[in-house]
């Protein structure tokens, strides 16, 4: 079910979020449930809040766009983030570019966020456990393609700060870390030196709040541009494209603004 297309791309250059706190937030920032007009490239942006809150947790990001009338139009795509900068941005933006909503139609999002923490009273206690706990939690969203509707503008969709709140997950992460004790099998400690994060039991999490994440014309410019230079380096890269291909991502590179080349130099592309 994989494309070739699903590539990732992290771009992460940002403005305002909420302050240091315990709390991790991630929001499905884009698209939201709203009507669009078919667009060539169209952008999936997940935004990471106070993502230092992130480093210990191993979060796993996955999601699914399905064709609402067409159950075989279906594909999924995962966010590979263990190998996040969490201190480089505050949000971290998670995005993608999909070629799947170039005509009019339904749509459906579906959003499985998963992260693990330290079983704090087990690992103190050395009682015989031999997992971290685990937790999960999944979203969904919809929306439409239709000709007549706006044309997709990330800057526009990110402006307004009062949005419905029901696209996104809030975690309150202690600062208590803990070491893994041995026999515990957990996939995170190699990216964290077998530490662990505490997350706090507390009933009442805050409510996420995904509109306080602004997207600009900076960071939709990187995205783009990165895009772009994906595009020329294709088999059959458009028309536009620096003759040179050889050095054609470079140049692009150079020419983008500097949060992506940070955004290239951290992470990289990650081709599936
Ligand atoms: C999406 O928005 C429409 C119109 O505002 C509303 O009727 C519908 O209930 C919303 N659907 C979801 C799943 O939020
Ligand atoms: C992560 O980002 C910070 C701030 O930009 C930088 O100082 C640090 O070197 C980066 N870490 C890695 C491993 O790239
Ligand atoms: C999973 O996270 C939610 C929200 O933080 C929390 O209410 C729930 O208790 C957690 N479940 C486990 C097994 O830790
Ligand atoms: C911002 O959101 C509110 C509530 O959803 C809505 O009433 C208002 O029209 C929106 N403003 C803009 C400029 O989109
Ligand atoms: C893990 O330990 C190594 C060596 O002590 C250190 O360089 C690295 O930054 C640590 N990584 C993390 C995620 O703490
Ligand atoms: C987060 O958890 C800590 C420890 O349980 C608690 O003191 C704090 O009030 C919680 N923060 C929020 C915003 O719920």
């Amino acid at each position: 079910m994989r494309i070739p297309w699903a590539s990732w791309l992290l771009a992460a250059c940002m403005g305002t979020t909420i302050n240091a706190s315990n709390i991790l937030e991630v929001d499905l920032v884009f698209p939201r449930n709203e009507t669009y007009a078919p667009t060539e490239w169209f952008p999936v942006v997940f935004a990471v809040q106070n993502p230092e809150r992130a480093r210990y947790l191993n979060l796993g990001l996955e999601y699914i766009l399905w064709n609402l009338d067409d159950s075989n139009d279906v594909r999924p795509f995962t966010h590979e983030l263990r190998w996040a900068n969490w201190t480089d941005k505050n949000p971290y933006l998670a995005h993608e570019f999909t070629g799947m909503f170039r005509n009019e139609g339904r749509w459906k999002v579906t959003w499985t966020l998963m992260w693990e923490s330290c079983n704090e009273y087990a690992f103190e206690n050395h009682r015989d456990v031999r997992n971290m706990i685990s937790n999960m939690t999944s979203w969904s969203t919809w929306f439409t393609t239709q000709s007549t509707a706006p044309k997709v503008d990330l800057v526009a969709a990110t402006a307004n700060k009062t949005c419905l709140g029901q696209y996104g997950m809030a975690i309150n992460v202690t600062d208590k870390t803990m070491q893994v004790p041995q026999g515990v099998t957990w996939s995170g400690g190699g990216y964290t030196n077998d530490t662990c994060v505490v997350v706090a039991s507390s009933t009442q999490t805050p409510r996420p709040d995904p509109c306080r994440v602004d997207i600009d014309k900076t960071i939709v410019a990187s995205m783009e541009a990165s895009l772009k230079n994906r595009l020329c380096n294709w088999l059959d890269p458009p028309a536009d494209c620096p003759k040179d291909d050889k050095n054609a991502g470079q140049q692009l590179a150079v020419a983008g603004v500097s949060c992506l080349l940070a955004a290239f130099g951290a992470l990289g592309f990650f081709l599936m």
